[in-house]
Formats: C-alpha cells, structure tokens, sequence
C-alpha cells in the first residue's frame, strides 16, 4: 500500500499507531447513524482492531483489506476509506469522517482518490457500496462519484450503489 494525494486530502496506508488520532475523530455517536458498528470502546480496543487490520488481507487470503486514514491539508486526520478488493476484480468500499470535518468535500476527494488507486494499482473495474437508505450524505457523495443504485437489494432499509471503473 502507498500514500495517496488527492485534491484537498491526503491518505496515508492506515496502521496501528493511527489510534489515538483516530480514536479522537471515531467518537462522535453522531458518525454511526446509519452504520452497523458503534463506537469504539475506548482507544486500546481500536489500536487492536487497528493491528488486524494491518494484516492488509483476510485469514482465506482470498481478499486484500486497504485503509487509508485521510488529512486535510493542515495534516489534520479527519477519517478514513477503505476497501475491500476480491479476486474478481470487485471491490467493496466505506468511508467515515469525523462531524466536525463533514460538507467540506473531503469525502468525496478521498473516495475519488481511492477510486484511482483501485483501478490503478489494484486492478478493480467495479465497485460497490452499501448504505442506508436513509443516509443522504453517502447516497450523494456516491451519485456525484458515478455511481448508480443498483438492483441487488441487501435488506430493507439498504441499498447497493455500483460504478464500473474505465
Ligand atoms: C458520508 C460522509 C463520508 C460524507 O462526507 P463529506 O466530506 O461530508 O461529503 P462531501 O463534503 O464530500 O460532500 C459530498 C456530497 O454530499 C453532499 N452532502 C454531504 N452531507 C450531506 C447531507 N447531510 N445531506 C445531503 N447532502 C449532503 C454534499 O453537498 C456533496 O454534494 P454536492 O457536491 O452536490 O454539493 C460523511 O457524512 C460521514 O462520514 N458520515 C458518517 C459515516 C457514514 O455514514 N459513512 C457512509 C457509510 S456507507
């Protein structure tokens, strides 16, 4: 995994010693309302989280894990993307920022960014996203990205969002 830079953010391969930036940016419960997940307990249980993570693929081998933290350009950690990239050439992606950064177009920056890389270093050619029916920001950051809603439906209150990457 590389650093990346992108138009107003910079993402750098996610690790362990991340946790206590991250841990500060994670906490808001305000981040996990149209997540699965909560958030962490406290710092040491992300730093472990973290530490998996760094295994970059799952135990099968079957699918690499890439995680980039993102900054802005005041070097400030305001989130991360990441993605899940399988054999096939698919790929599944999240993103998450802290409140206080949100509506400044970092999320878009850095989902574009990763989309690059994907393509570039990773060979993908399509990428999926899941959300919440509900959850606004995610839907609009994926329609401005090119993404489309797709047909194959997850549970009732979620949807798939697909690109192909040229
Ligand atoms: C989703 C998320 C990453 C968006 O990040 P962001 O940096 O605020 O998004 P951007 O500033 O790049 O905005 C992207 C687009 O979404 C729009 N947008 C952002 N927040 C919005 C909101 N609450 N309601 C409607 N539109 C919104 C922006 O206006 C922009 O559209 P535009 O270019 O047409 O103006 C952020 O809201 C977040 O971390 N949410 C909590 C975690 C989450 O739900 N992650 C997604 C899981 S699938």
């Amino acid at each position: 995994m590389r650093g990346l830079s992108g138009p107003g953010v910079l993402l750098e391969p996610q690790m362990a010693e991340h946790a206590a930036e991250l841990f500060a940016v994670l906490g808001d419960p305000r981040v996990y309302r149209y997540l699965d997940t909560e958030p962490p307990a406290d710092e040491a249980s992300l730093r472990a989280r973290l530490v998996r993570l760094e295994a970059r693929r799952s135990t099968d081998g079957a699918e690499i894990w890439l995680n980039w933290i993102v900054r802005n350009p005041a070097g400030v950690l305001v989130g991360y993307v990441q993605a899940t990239v399988a054999s096939d050439h698919g790929a599944d992606i999240g993103y998450v920022l802290g409140t206080e950064h949100w509506r400044q177009g970092y999320g878009r920056a850095a989902v574009a960014t990763m989309l690059d890389e994907l393509r570039t270093g990773y060979g993908v050619t399509r990428v999926r996203a899941t959300i919440e029916r509900d959850n606004d920001a995610s839907r609009r950051l994926l329609e401005r990205l090119g993404f489309a809603a797709g047909e194959a439906a997850t549970g009732p209150s979620e949807l798939q969002f697909v690109r192909s990457l040229p």
